[in-house]
């Protein structure tokens, strides 16, 4: 299949990933985590989040999400998102259904959440009759490719906390969005005060697997079990567990979101070529969300696939990816010329 503009994990997994799963396919090792492989792992998580930091590996980042919030939450609870929150849109109410809790969507104009839009949430909620406000989800990168600001998870997380409530991020493309603001996860995530990451892998390049990180190491006391419950407990856990060494040691984490954010960019700048095309959110990580008159873009689609985003609004997206070159977008661009 041609290489397309559909999604990040459209993409193969990077020769770095696939060479550590090679290499880990030797000889016998512990299951379900007791290896060496997930030892070293999580010691570079710590390396990235703090000593403190503990944290699990999952194979995708739907239930990184279900299980983070379903571990702090109870029947009664409600976890507050964007209305565009992967959690609330593209997890089929897992979440819900897993959790018997409830999820408050907030309307944003760019997938970003403030604390002035929670706030009418939390200073009306009359329980009993009401679900109790426990957690904000928010997304980094966005799923409207927008950055959240350090300022800006710092004020979340203080709010959060003011109120009584964990801040969690879906970090499904935390890299792509460390790499934008030119800084490092523990000053993104750590330092905010951020309680609980999805932590994602599988867009950023490996083949399979997320993980959760605790912040605070005692909201995770009971993840192991309901992780197992949740039935993602790998038992060939190395397998996960040698890809996050792969991407963390030689931060080929950030080689791989430089060159989508930077091939976003570069989309973006030609693109501008074509005076019909305008942008309905900024270009902030590896993903350009654009109106297309419908005729255009369906030849556009035909040369390189991309999804439609909103189509009452011919508003669609293109994603980047660690592999995706200046010359596949030239050879796109030539095409649609
Ligand atoms: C923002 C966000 N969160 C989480 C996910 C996790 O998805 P999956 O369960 O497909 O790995 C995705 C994937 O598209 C995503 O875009």
């Amino acid at each position: 299949m041609n290489k397309s503009f559909a999604s990040d994990n459209w993409a193969a997994a990077c020769p770095e990933v696939m060479e550590a799963i090679v290499k880990a396919n030797n000889n016998y090792a512990a299951a379900y985590g007791d290896d060496d492989y997930t030892k070293v792992a999580n010691q570079e998580f710590k390396k990235l989040f703090g000593s403190q930091a503990e944290t699990f590996f999952v194979y995708n980042g739907t239930a990184a999400n279900i299980l983070a919030l379903n571990t702090v939450s109870s029947s009664f609870n409600a976890v507050i998102c964007s209305e565009h929150a992967h959690i609330n849109m593209d997890e089929c109410g897992g979440f819900e259904n897993i959790s018997g809790a409830k999820l408050l969507d907030i309307p944003t104009d760019n997938g970003k959440l403030k604390p002035t839009d929670i706030f009418p949430y939390i200073e009306f909620n009359r329980a009993p009759h009401q679900s109790v406000p426990k957690v904000i989800t928010i997304t980094q990168a966005s799923e409207l490719g927008t950055i959240y600001t350090i300022d800006e998870i710092k004020e979340l997380a203080d709010f959060a906390h003011k109120h009584n409530l964990l801040l969690h991020v879906d970090g499904a493309r935390i890299a792509n969005a460390v790499v934008a603001l030119n800084t490092d996860f523990k000053s993104m995530i750590t330092n905010t005060g951020v309680d609980m990451l999805s932590f994602g892998g599988t867009k950023n390049g490996m083949m399979f697997g997320e993980a959760v990180v605790f912040l605070k190491p005692e909201l995770a006391k009971h993840f192991e079990l309901y992780r197992k419950q949740g039935m993602q407990l790998h038992s060939k856990m190395r397998f996960i567990a040698t890809q996050f060494i792969a991407l963390l040691k030689n931060e080929v984490w950030r080689k791989n979101a430089q060159q989508a954010n930077e091939m976003a960019q570069y989309l973006a700048l030609r693109l501008q070529e074509i005076p019909e095309i305008t942008f309905s959110q900024k270009v902030e990580s590896n993903g350009i969300w654009a109106i297309i008159p419908k005729r255009l873009a369906v030849k556009m689609q035909n040369a390189h696939f991309f999804y439609p985003w909103n189509e009452s609004k011919n508003e669609y997206r293109l994603m980047c990816s660690w592999d995706t070159s200046k010359e596949e977008i030239d050879a796109f661009m030539h095409t649609l010329k």
